[in-house]
């Protein structure tokens, strides 16, 4: 059994993702509490993927009492999951339904009582309590620190342009599409859905109409250390044109946003025209992005793809945009 602790900016996303990635792993989601998502699958390595996630862990029991709850912990042969030292920490998410307080201390005292060190400060295990609807226990395998994704911001790239989704959110994305061998983003720019993808060990092609564009995102591959890539100048309304013949497991992608004063043609014709031709060249996935005045649901179904989810996100005062995960 899994948990997936997501990120609260962008929840029933998040979950998706939890969702894709699980399916990818042979397995499933069976229970969403707040931001504590759980499930099972063949092999948690998966998880090492989530982009809009804290941390992922082994679940080992959940309850809807703390005594039952005290119980399992004194019952459970610890030495399954502790090697080294061990600390307990707890968090109450919002909609924590129990009284948890010095919860941690008297779990902790309880292992504590079997022959396992505690250390706060580096603890090897770190036990998780989470306390929402029910009452959840488990062993953190991955912490998601904001750092590691932050260095691939994209004021943080040797390219870099303020065009670029946020690197968790671009990732997010990369897993809903369940990529497992390749992805294609045909507006590429700096290379952002690339990057995610490429590090996920993915082998990434792209094309943009800009040659600035293609020469900077191979700049920021390499400086990321994304070997297996095949990026150069298209047209995304004349996918084929680019890569004759090939067909795609999964795109990912975030055309521009901008206005026909910024576009040389219409922008809601270069997204149908755009939709139509990933259409051509797709057999599984598509994870875009459009801003929200664009309806995008009917362009996308009278060409064919079937949209599975959409996903709404504010951005600043005058842009709000969906996600969307549709398959050919
Ligand atoms: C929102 S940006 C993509 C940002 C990207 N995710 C990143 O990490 O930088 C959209 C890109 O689409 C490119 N573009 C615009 N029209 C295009 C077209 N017809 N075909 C291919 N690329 C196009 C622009 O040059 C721009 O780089």
């Amino acid at each position: 059994m899994f948990y997936v602790e997501i990120l609260g900016t962008l929840p029933e996303m998040a979950v998706a993702e939890v969702r894709s990635l699980a399916e990818l792993g042979n397995g499933y989601v069976n229970e969403v509490d707040y931001l504590l998502v759980s499930g099972e699958v063949e092999n948690l390595k998966v998880f090492e993927r989530l982009g809009l996630a804290h941390e992922y862990g082994v679940l080992l029991f959940s309850c809807e009492d703390v005594k039952d709850l005290l119980d399992f912990v004194k019952g459970f042969d610890w030495s399954k999951v502790i090697a080294g030292t061990f600390a307990v920490r707890r968090e109450r998410m919002r909609n924590c339904s129990y009284n948890i307080e010095g919860i941690d201390r008297l779990i902790g005292g309880i292992i504590h009582s079997q022959g396992f060190k505690v250390n706060l400060s580096s603890p090897d295990v770190v036990v998780r309590v989470y306390c929402g609807e029910r009452l959840w226990i488990g062993v953190r395998v991955r912490e998601f620190k904001g750092k590691e994704f932050d260095e691939r911001k994209a004021d943080r790239r040797p390219f870099s342009r303020p065009i670029a989704l946020p690197p968790r959110i671009a990732r997010a994305m990369v897993n809903l599409t369940r990529a497992r061998r390749e992805l294609l983003d045909p507006f590429m720019g700096t290379g952002g859905m690339l990057i995610e993808a490429g590090l996920m060990g993915l082998k990434v092609y792209g094309i943009d109409i800009r040659e600035d564009m293609v020469e900077g995102a191979k700049i920021n591959l390499e400086y990321y250390g994304v070997k297996d890539y095949v990026v150069k100048v298209g047209d995304a309304t004349k996918i084929e044109e680019a890569f004759p013949g090939k067909t795609f497991e999964a795109i990912a992608t975030d055309p521009p946003y901008g206005t026909s004063t910024t576009l040389p043609i219409d922008r809601d014709e270069l997204y149908r025209r755009s939709l139509e031709s990933m259409y051509s060249v797709l057999e599984g996935y598509l994870s875009i992005a459009f801003p929200s005045d664009f309806n995008a649901v009917d362009v996308a179904e009278s060409i064919g793809f079937k949209v599975l989810d959409m996903f709404y996100q504010r951005v600043h005062s005058s842009l709000s945009r969906y996600f969307y995960v549709m398959k050919t």
